[in-house]
């Protein structure tokens, strides 16, 4: 029978445990530490936090590992508001942003890995080169070829302006597309939910003046047709957005504009 072993260095060891200074509420998170440049296998290390001198939120148990246990854990984060999209991560078998994650909200030890299915630079920190890369070449901004009238805005009526509910609130965390299967084969030539839900975004736009252009970019087996509506990706959208629709509104324009 044949055997396969997973090559030598990508095995998880287990790594240190960090103690708790204080004794009371101790909840434990299993965190992944990984420093691809150090030749060393990625590890888990164990930080046993006091809820009782912690915030409320998975983000903040991590900025006390980072500042009382161990300086060198590596993860992003910025707003501490679920509006930059930073510190999208893994939690517990679940992808979402840390500092909109409740600790209470979830039992047991809580695991946490980064994003799956991406290249990582650090810890927590997953690579967006390709990510970014990709969302850029939707090419995500205006595109008019009338000129705008002399002294006046381009202005767009409040129903037309609704139609960028669901999309605008976007924050490109990644926590659709790398919870998506398509996106983990395929994301060299799949855009993903994130990008696609993107490009909708300026289909869906009353002032934008490129939609065929728009669309012939997009008509391709792999960019667009990669999705199977497993819908993963509507189920972990922490802003509750649903690329999984955006991504069929963009099947039916290219249908509808052939018939
Ligand atoms: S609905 Fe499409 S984009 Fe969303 S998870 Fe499924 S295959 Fe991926
Ligand atoms: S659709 Fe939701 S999960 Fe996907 S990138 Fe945007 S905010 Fe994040
Ligand atoms: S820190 Fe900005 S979304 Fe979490």
């Amino acid at each position: 029978m044949a055997e396969f072993r997973l090559p030598k260095n990508s095995v998880v060891k287990k790594g240190t445990t960090h103690k708790s200074a204080t004794s009371g509420r101790i909840k434990k998170f299993k965190v992944y530490r990984y420093d691809p440049d150090s030749g060393q296998n990625p590890r888990y290390d164990d930080f046993e936090i006091d809820l009782d001198e912690c915030g409320p939120m998975v983000l903040d148990a991590l900025i006390k590992m980072k500042s009382e246990q161990d300086p060198s854990l590596t993860f992003r984060r910025s707003c501490r508001e679920g509006i930059c999209g930073s510190c999208s991560m893994n939690i517990d078998g679940r992808n979402g942003l840390a500092c909109t994650t409740a600790i209470e909200d979830i039992k047991g030890d809580i695991r946490i890995t980064p994003l799956p299915h991406m290249d990582v630079i650090k810890d927590l920190v997953p690579d967006f080169t390709h990510f970014y890369a990709q969302y850029a070449s939707i090419k995500p901004w205006l595109q008019t070829v009338t000129p705008e009238p002399a002294g006046k805005e381009r202005l767009q009526s409040p129903e037309d302006r609704n139609k960028l509910d669901g999309l605008y609130e976007c924050i490109l965390c990644a926590c659709c597309s790398t919870s998506c299967p398509s996106y983990w084969w395929n994301s060299d030539k799949f855009l993903g939910p994130a990008i696609l839900l993107q490009a909708y975004r300026w289909l869906a736009d009353s002032r934008d003046e490129m939609t065929g252009e728009r669309l012939d970019e997009l008509e391709d087996p792999f960019r667009l047709y990669r999705c199977h509506t497993i819908m993963n990706c509507a189920n972990v959208c922490p802003k509750g957005l649903n690329p999984a629709k955006a991504i069929a509104e963009i099947k039916k324009m290219e249908v509808e504009r052939i018939i």
